[in-house]
């Protein structure tokens, strides 16, 4: 007889977004005049830029020609896409990366949820609390989590590092040493980031206990301040224990569209084994690459027009972060990211807990957003809202929350 695998069994409640949806669903099916605004999860709402549009369409019509039909694509990407990851995201910083080394996918979270299939079940996982549910939940569908504590909202075999207000809402090195340390920066949820000295305290600290960090810098276009570290390989000795997850979905708005990778370097090893050929295998036989209509428009986003349009895109957004962190301080709110991040983190009103606050927002002012809770145990008491929105729903939600 067939069996499960357990380890979804053991998964509390349903993906975050999902059960949002369902409330969400729920209080418009009771108050259909209600118009309700959603700075909930982290989707864009501008549309794709003019030079990606122009980039899809010619690939579209080279389709539908003999001579420049294309099947599938090759196993690591087409390299006119690989080639101007590694001139724009690598070396225009000083990062030494290799076009060989990037893996193009479909986007970061298929990318950060397999990429613990190449690791031993025993390893165990350091995660940053709050953070991306999807780094623990598939931790847990492969079985490296432990048992759950209903009670403290945690697994037994995983190591939390708290980011909280007291510590600027940045990891401190764990007591208890991992083996893969996931790190998320510029943060989701909490909009925070780290300096480069203090990101290469992780890879010294990675490099001398053996860890690898699986760094997902999904957001690092939103990256404003100078010592904020865009890839993890602007620091030294990166090399030997990092590898970096990327998106084109909130630099290049491929929500839908669907485009990312995966950087590892030929130098990382686990004992004497390079993760490099695991991960190449894995994709060679587990994947068939992203449509090379989708490769050419993610090499759109790196042509000078594509750049100076996206650029303006990123702006357009972290002026609504603005809106709402100034919007929400105004109101008497304590407030934190939108500086480097389109996320705002806000502490919950008179000790309310993150879902309280969900309904009380929904139900008074007909906005949505995403309770800290969600993101793991020590982001009870906060809550996101996302500069992904228009910017006339930006505003009209911000005056709605400061008219309660
Ligand atoms: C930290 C982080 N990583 C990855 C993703 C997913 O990116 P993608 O759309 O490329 O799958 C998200 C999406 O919200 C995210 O917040």
């Amino acid at each position: 007889m067939a069996k499960v695998n357990d380890n979804y069994l053991k998964l509390p409640g349903s993906y975050l977004f999902s059960t949002i949806g369902k409330k969400v669903s729920a209080f418009q099916a009771a108050n259909p005049d209600k118009a309700v605004i959603r700075l909930g999860i982290g989707d864009v709402t501008q549309p794709l830029a003019p030079a990606i549009i122009d980039a899809l369409h010619s690939a579209v019509d080279e389709m539908g020609n003999a001579e420049t039909f294309r099947g599938y694509a090759p196993d690591l990407g087409y390299e006119f896409l690989r080639n101007a990851i590694v001139e724009n995201d690598y070396k225009a910083r000083g990062c030494t990366i290799e076009a060989d080394e990037i893996f193009v996918s479909d986007g970061a979270k298929c990318d950060s949820s397999n990429i613990q299939e190449i690791f031993s079940l025993d390893n165990k996982i350091a995660v940053c609390d709050p953070v991306y549910p999807v780094y623990v939940d598939s931790n847990v569908m492969a079985g490296r989590t432990g048992t759950y504590d209903t009670k403290s909202e945690t697994w037994s075999d995983v190591i939390y590092m708290p980011c909280l207000e007291e510590n600027g809402f940045a990891p401190e090195l764990p007591k208890e040493t991992p083996d893969l340390i996931y790190l998320c920066f510029p943060n989701n949820p909490t909009g925070a980031t780290i300096t480069k000295s203090q990101l290469q305290e992780w890879v010294d600290y990675a490099n001398k206990t053996g860890a690898v960090i699986i760094y997902d810098a999904a957001y690092e276009a939103y990256i404003s301040e100078s010592d904020v570290p865009h890839s993890i390989y602007e620091c030294e000795g990166a090399r030997t224990c990092a590898i970096e997850l990327k998106s084109f979905s909130k630099n290049a708005g491929f929500t839908g569209v669907r485009l990312g990778y995966t950087v590892i370097p030929k130098e990382l090893k686990c004992g004497q084994t390079a993760l490099h050929g695991l991960w190449a295998r894995r994709h060679g036989t587990k994947y068939n690459g992203a449509p090379y209509i989708v490769q050419r428009a993610g090499e759109a986003v790196y042509s000078e027009a594509g750049k100076a349009q996206l650029k303006k895109q990123v702006a357009y957004y972290m002026n609504n972060a603005k809106i709402i962190k100034e919007g929400l301080k105004d109101a008497g709110f304590t407030v934190s990211g939108g500086v480097n991040a389109p996320y705002i983190w806000l502490k919950t009103p008179d000790k309310m807990t993150s879902w309280d606050f969900f309904d009380y927002l929904l139900e008074k002012a007909n906005v949505v957003g995403t309770p800290g809770s969600g993101f793991g145990p020590s982001g009870e008491g906060y809550f996101r809202l996302t500069a992904f929105g228009t910017y006339e729903n930006t505003l009209a939600a911000i005056e709605r929350i400061k008219a309660l």
